[in-house]
């Protein structure tokens, strides 16, 4: 090969002392400057440049190391098998282009099947178990060397200190992701800068900081939880076949795992999956910046083995690249959101971004808007990711030229100019008056919105025109309403009234969960309304619930739990859901039968790694068959529903006399196998 001309190896230095500079600041000072796209598309480019021309592939490049050197008084912690990374994939083509390549090496990936995860923007942890004790907790570090945070990782409650159930190899690692919760993570940087301290840039450096202390104490004030997602039996043998057996065990021995996970046949399924998966994202209370696809089989997975000592070949991370373009910012304004939230977003100079015309952006909450110093007149770089609506990635200071504006919240509402306030834990100022126009307004907007009650023809304008003749002043009235008093006003003919009447008329059979989503409680998005909604059925099963049983529901952690029971305490709130209930609206799911589930009313326990179901689908069988699952066995458990390696659970199952069956005879008694 020749030699690369001066021009590349000058670029490709100077790559490397950018990524270098990014690596340092994103591992060691958990300070990032770089965002991750322009790091990725960096650090694509060197990789390019030392594809091409061996002769700059220099054995210090910042492509062959995983992160970078620990720093700190903590003692390093040699990790008994490296700690990975991931390859990435931006598109389909990419995807489509990994699958190609390991198809290569065993034609078998393409029918072997994937298992498909959320990728959990944390920090990276290995945990060392000896005979089910946890014995070491060590951060990532450069993937060789880490640091030892044992006395840190033992405040995290998910982090189990003895495993449960049986089978633990003598010695193993179990690797997951540490992260903060986004509702912990507003509340430690306004605490932080009110004791003058910097704030974290974000979910994952504050957790990764917040693992670095010398202090354990520190580490607990700061409620930080976590995922796993692999094991690596160091001694001892333990048969595991596939990945989705992986997290079964993982579960069993106590750990959390991430609920969204599954299994799919093919590539094609995992593409068609990535939309869903996008617009999860964007509703999970932690951050994640994509999804990881992994080759399903274990023995495929050590045929296709690992690139450069870097990344395995047998998963990558499909991220939703954000789109990126400069404008400038001409106005800060806020409004009123449906929980009272006074949003601030930014009125934007249009640009285009994506395929598509922006002309105002989110900025999310004030306090953000301090951190990054956003003002009035700045140029700014804006973001479009997926269906997500456009956010302001921050300003160019470079291009500032004295004349711009800072933020100032405003102290009372926009609307209704009730005094703002702002609870202690949150990062928002709301507007506290129930009956803010500008709150009714939006709630009756999101309530008609497709995802939730889907009333064609009730946009904006004509929800401004119903409340203005006041012939609405909530949701429970647009089903009082009739063709005769709409044609009382501007624009709406005969025809169109009718069409309005029978839209509002037909909403009334949408499931328990569209409704849920619609009424707007707090956290309650989508897909957690679907959750409510299959495990309690009926609106009065769900609205008798206190926290604990919200709680019990995988995937709905204690802030959401508290909010459900806290929107069904309120006398106002009760009365609204009558209101509906007597206007004849579903209140239940059609899916969960309520009656006549072949499980109704079974308290149901899954253990162990299930022949072809995963935790999660086995659960959705028995709680759409009517039944229960409980996470553990006691006297009030009907039924126990044992794979392999059933541990702990299945003897105590047995010492209780509990009738133990397989998933076959599962699926028979959900009527899916004759
Ligand atoms: S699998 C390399 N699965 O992403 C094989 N990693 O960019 C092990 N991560 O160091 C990684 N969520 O800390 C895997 N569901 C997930 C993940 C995940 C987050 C992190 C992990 C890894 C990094 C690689």
């Amino acid at each position: 090969m020749t030699p690369a001309p001066a021009q590349l190896a000058r670029r490709a230095a100077e790559l490397r002392t950018l990524l270098d500079r990014a690596n340092f600041l994103y591992y060691v000072d958990d300070a990032p400057e770089l965002s991750d796209p322009e790091y990725d598309r960096l650090f694509r480019e060197l990789q390019a440049i030392e594809r091409d021309h061996a002769d700059l592939a220099l054995p210090e490049s910042p492509t062959r190391r995983v992160g970078n050197e620990p720093a700190s008084a903590l003692t390093k912690h040699t990790h008994r098998r490296p700690m990975l990374s991931l390859a990435n994939a931006f598109d389909p083509d990419e995807l489509a282009g990994w699958e190609d390549r390991n198809a290569k090496i065993n034609p078998e990936v393409r029918t072997g099947g994937y298992a498909i995860e959320v990728k959990i923007d944390g920090a990276a942890i290995n945990l060392t178990y000896t005979a089910g004790r946890l014995t070491t907790g060590a951060s990532r570090g450069n993937g060789i060397v880490g640091e030892d945070i044992t006395a840190n990782l033992r405040t995290i409650p998910d982090v189990p200190l003895v495993l449960k159930g049986r089978h633990h190899p003598a010695l193993m690692e179990i690797r997951g992701e540490v992260y903060f919760p986004l509702a912990s993570f507003a509340g430690l940087n306004r605490r932080r800068e009110a004791a003058g301290e910097p704030p974290f840039a974000n979910p994952r450096n504050a957790a990764a900081g917040s693992l670095r202390q010398l202090d354990a104490a520190t580490t607990r004030s700061r409620r930080l939880r976590m995922f796993a997602f692999q094991i690596e039996v160091i001694e001892g043998t333990i048969a595991i076949p596939t990945h989705d057996r992986v997290l079964a065990l993982l579960a069993e021995w106590g750990f959390q795992v991430e609920p969204h996970h599954r299994t799919v046949a093919t590539l094609a399924e995992a593409q068609a999956a990535v939309p869903e998966f996008e617009r999860l994202l964007a509703e999970l209370p932690f951050e994640a910046d994509g999804i990881v696809v992994k080759v399903n089989r274990r023995d495929l997975q050590e045929d296709l083995g690992v690139v450069g000592g870097r990344e395995p070949r047998w998963a990558i991370a499909r991220k939703f690249a954000p789109e990126v373009a400069v404008t400038r910012l001409l106005e800060i304004r806020v409004n009123v959101g449906r929980t009272g939230a006074l949003n601030p977003y930014a009125v934007l100079e249009p640009v285009e971004v994506g395929g598509v015309t922006v002309s105002s952006a989110t900025l999310h909450n004030e306090d953000l808007i301090i951190q990054k110093d956003i003002r009035e007149g700045d140029w700014v770089e804006i973001m479009r990711a997926g269906e997500v609506i456009p956010q302001v990635i921050g300003p160019l200071r470079d291009r500032r030229t004295g004349h711009e504006r800072p933020f100032t919240p405003p102290e009372v509402c926009p609307v209704c100019q009730t005094p703002a306030v702002r609870p202690p834990d949150e990062a928002m100022r709301y507007c506290p008056n129930v009956a803010c126009p500008g709150r009714i307004f939006e709630s009756i907007v999101h309530f008609a919105s497709r995802e939730a009650m889907d009333i064609r023809g009730l946009g904006y304008e004509r929800i401004r025109q119903l409340l203005d003749s006041k012939l609405i002043a909530d949701v429970a009235d647009l089903y009082r309403l009739e063709t005769t008093d709409l044609v009382t006003l501007d624009r709406f003919a005969d025809q169109s009234a009718g069409l309005l009447v029978a839209a509002i008329a037909d909403s009334k059979t949408r499931p328990l969960s569209q409704l849920l989503f619609g009424l707007g409680i707090r956290h309650v998005g989508k897909n957690i309304a679907q959750l409510l909604a299959r495990r309690f059925r009926t609106m009065s099963a769900l609205a008798e619930a206190d926290a604990a049983a919200i709680g019990d529901i995988p995937g709905i952690g204690p802030t959401i739990a508290a909010a459900v029971e806290e929107f069904f305490a309120s006398p106002a709130n009760r009365r609204l859901v009558a209101r509906l209930d007597a206007a004849g609206l579903a209140m239940d799911e059609p899916n969960a039968p309520e009656t006549g589930g072949a499980l109704l009313g079974k308290t149901y326990v899954l253990t162990g790694a299930l022949p072809t179901l995963s935790r999660t689908e086995a659960a959705a069988l028995v709680e759409q068959a009517g039944g229960r699952v409980a996470g553990s066995v006691s006297r009030r458990t009907d039924t126990v529903v044992a794979g392999a390696d059933a541990g702990a659970k299945a003897d105590r199952a047995r010492e209780l006399g509990i009738e133990i069956i397989t998933e076959d005879e599962l699926l028979r008694r959900v009527g899916r196998k004759a």
